[in-house]
């Protein structure tokens, strides 16, 4: 189908949705669907729950957000249960505004975003349907038509709620258009957009001075005050604001405590009490989720001014702190990267990553336990398995500093970061020295970095190019060895047939002969010394493996190569061992043999095939190891 047609069927699409009819016949409709007439609060909880929730390690994953909000699982799943939800079930959460808290790039206004149009998408399915009085600026509820001395009759017969006052524009209009008849007036299916402006509104505050509070709550039409002969007339009234426009929906507030006090006032009161104050009008009903954001210092003072306490308590603040997990920030780049125009450059392999530690790196706060540096708490962050360190002692960890993740580099600087040496490069192919120096310069024209804070992040970053010349190495030496799992698995594999026959005093038999033999002992000292295991010692380390192994087996799970921390490094150790001089002669030759050459070829096909480099980054890499292993 090509992009005309598929225009075509979407308009068709939309056609079949659309509904009128009168009040008589939307109540038919609410007989068979009551939860059309849910509250806003109650319809995006909706929207967010039908969208799917996971669960993972124990932690609820929201689908609606998983793909595009990356290791914030933590604070949604708070932003949810502690707002959302109650908010739906009419609980007092909802009289209060949202303000979501968290440093600059944290993602705030990406979550606001996606409820926005996540919203617009819902009112288009049946389960997000929305009806108002056809014709209202407002598009009011239609179940405000309904008188309130009626309202429990109608609650025995609906099962539904009714909260809010009918409009004085909708009051009028009934009286003159509909000569009183409830059952006539008018109610259509709306569709929320924020284009069109229905249902859905962004408020960003100008100059405190010269902001008009009629961008909120509408104006008075002069041009048509003659018409109507007076100001008080609601037709002469224009119910443009934002807060007129995002009614039943969402509004978005930007920047909220730039604002004077005088709008907030307004924004509470329509909190609190579900109406505000617009002209020379009685209250005027609102149902709508407002949702602000600020960062930390922004609250802080405002928090901090006597002036405002008043507000505080009618104001709920959720803290959106930044990721603190490596790999999800790895995503967060990646995504980022997509949707730029620099999505076709190479990024050589670990490049992200050694990026994204630096970048948690500064996010981190120390811990007071002695046996964890911040290095190893990145780790354990990241879900790690570290040796002596459990789930429980992650949890720990959090709990040393509530607000981590409070401040520390954002994400946006990265891509920027890696975009400048993108250009700067001729070639389309970067790697992890070319970030890391980029980070590195734009250290100095950052703007808001203290000069404490500046040596600490150059601290983190040669931190990780330590990493990355570990990393860099052992791809290197990996790539020499043919099939390098394989050769892993074949050497773990005869060293634990060695350690079973040694531990139960019993004998090998050779595969090719079928001679018995005794454990091949030159060969388990030959691993074991790789890290250290002292002749004294080997008979513990050989036990507790096949301890281990049984304890594996016990759950039905596979003991493999991944499965003992120290026994992979061994295994990996050995392997490079044998190569060590080959890998270096090789690689850091200026003048290769035609042997030589040959395997730096071989080297450089496996690291493109196998490793996802390209020729220039496989190249800078068998360059950059070659510099480290001649040090
Ligand atoms: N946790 C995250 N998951 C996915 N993307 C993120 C995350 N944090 C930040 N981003 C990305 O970083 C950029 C800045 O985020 P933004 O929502 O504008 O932050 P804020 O409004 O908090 O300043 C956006 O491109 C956003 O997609
Ligand atoms: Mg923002």
């Amino acid at each position: 189908m090509d992009i005309l047609q598929k225009i075509a069927r979407y308009r068709e699409e939309e056609e079949k949705l659309k509904w009128e009819g009168t009040f008589a016949e939307y109540l038919k409709i609410l007989k068979e669907k009551p939860w059309v007439a849910q509250s806003a609060h109650s319809r995006v909880y909706n929207m967010i729950k039908d969208a799917g929730v996971e669960e993972v390690n124990g932690r609820k994953r929201y689908k609606f957000f998983s793909q595009h909000l990356f290791g914030l699982e933590e604070a949604l799943e708070r932003l949810v249960e502690e707002y959302f939800h109650p908010a739906a079930k009419r609980l007092d959460v909802r009289k209060r505004i949202l303000l979501l808290m968290g440093p600059v790039g944290g993602g705030k206004s990406t979550l606001v975003t996606l409820l926005k149009r996540g919203l617009e998408e819902y009112s288009k399915t049946e389960r997000g349907a929305v009806y108002a009085i056809k014709g209202c600026p407002m598009h009011e509820d239609p179940l405000h038509l309904i008188p309130h001395h009626l309202r429990d009759d109608f609650y025995k017969e609906y099962g539904i709620r009714i909260e809010g006052e009918l409009s004085p524009l909708n009051m009028m209009r009934l009286e003159k258009e509909y000569g009183g008849r409830i059952e006539d007036v008018l109610v259509e299916r709306i569709f929320f957009s924020e284009n069109r402006r229905v249902g859905i509104g962004t408020f960003s505050p100008s100059d405190p001075k010269s902001q008009d509070i009629a961008d909120l709550t509408g104006s008075i039409d002069f041009s048509t005050i003659a018409e109507y002969g007076s100001e008080s007339d609601p037709r002469a009234y224009r119910f443009d604001g934002e807060l007129n426009k995002a009614n039943r929906g969402i509004m978005e507030f930007q920047e909220m405590l730039k604002c004077d006090e005088k709008f907030l006032w307004h924004l509470l009161s329509l909190t609190q009490e579900g109406n505000f104050k617009a002209g020379r009008f009685a209250l005027i009903s609102a149902d709508e989720l407002i949702i602000a954001h600020t960062n930390e210092t922004e609250y802080r003072s405002f928090i901090a001014n006597k002036k405002n306490e008043a507000l505080h308590s009618r104001i709920i603040v959720m803290p959106i702190p930044y990721n603190l997990r490596v790999s999800e920030e790895e995503r967060i780049y990646e995504k980022m990267i997509r949707e730029s125009d620099v999505a076709d450059v190479h990024i050589a392999p670990h490049t992200l990553r050694i990026a994204a530690m630096f970048t948690i790196l500064t996010r981190l706060k120390e811990s007071k336990r002695p046996d964890v540096d911040l290095l190893k708490k990145m780790r354990l962050y990241d879900g790690e398995m570290i040796e002596g360190f459990s789930e429980v002692d992650v949890e720990e960890l959090k709990k040393e500093h509530p607000d981590e993740g409070m401040s520390g580099i954002d994400p946006r600087y990265v891509i920027n970061r890696i975009s400048a040496c993108i250009i700067r490069k001729e070639v389309p192919s970067i790697n992890a020295l070319d970030v890391l120096r980029s980070l590195k310069e734009g250290l100095d024209q950052h703007p808001s970095i203290t000069k404490e804070d500046r040596e600490r992040y150059l601290n983190f970053i040669s931190l990780v190019r330590k990493e990355y010349d570990e990393i860099a190495k052992q791809e290197v030496q990996k790539a020499f060895v043919y099939s390098y799992e394989e050769s892993a698995k074949t050497l773990m594999d005869n060293y634990l047939d060695n350690v079973e026959a040694y531990c139960n005093k019993t004998k090998l038999r050779d595969p090719l002969t079928g001679e018995e033999m005794n454990p091949d002992e030159k060969l388990m000292r030959s691993i074991e010394e790789q890290i250290g295991i002292s002749e004294n010692a080997k008979k513990a380390f050989r036990e507790e493996i096949l301890i281990r192994i049984s304890a594996y087996a016990r759950k039905g799970q596979k003991f493999d190569y991944n499965s003992h921390e120290r026994l992979r490094e061994a295994i990996q150790k050995k392997l490079f061992a044998d190569l060590k001089d080959i890998v270096k002669i090789t690689t850091s030759t200026k003048t290769p043999d035609e042997q030589q050459l040959k395997k730096i070829n071989e080297v450089v096909a496996r690291l493109i095939d196998e490793y996802g480099y390209n020729s220039t980054s496989a190249n800078e890499l068998l360059r950059y190891v070659g510099s480290l292993l001649n040090r």
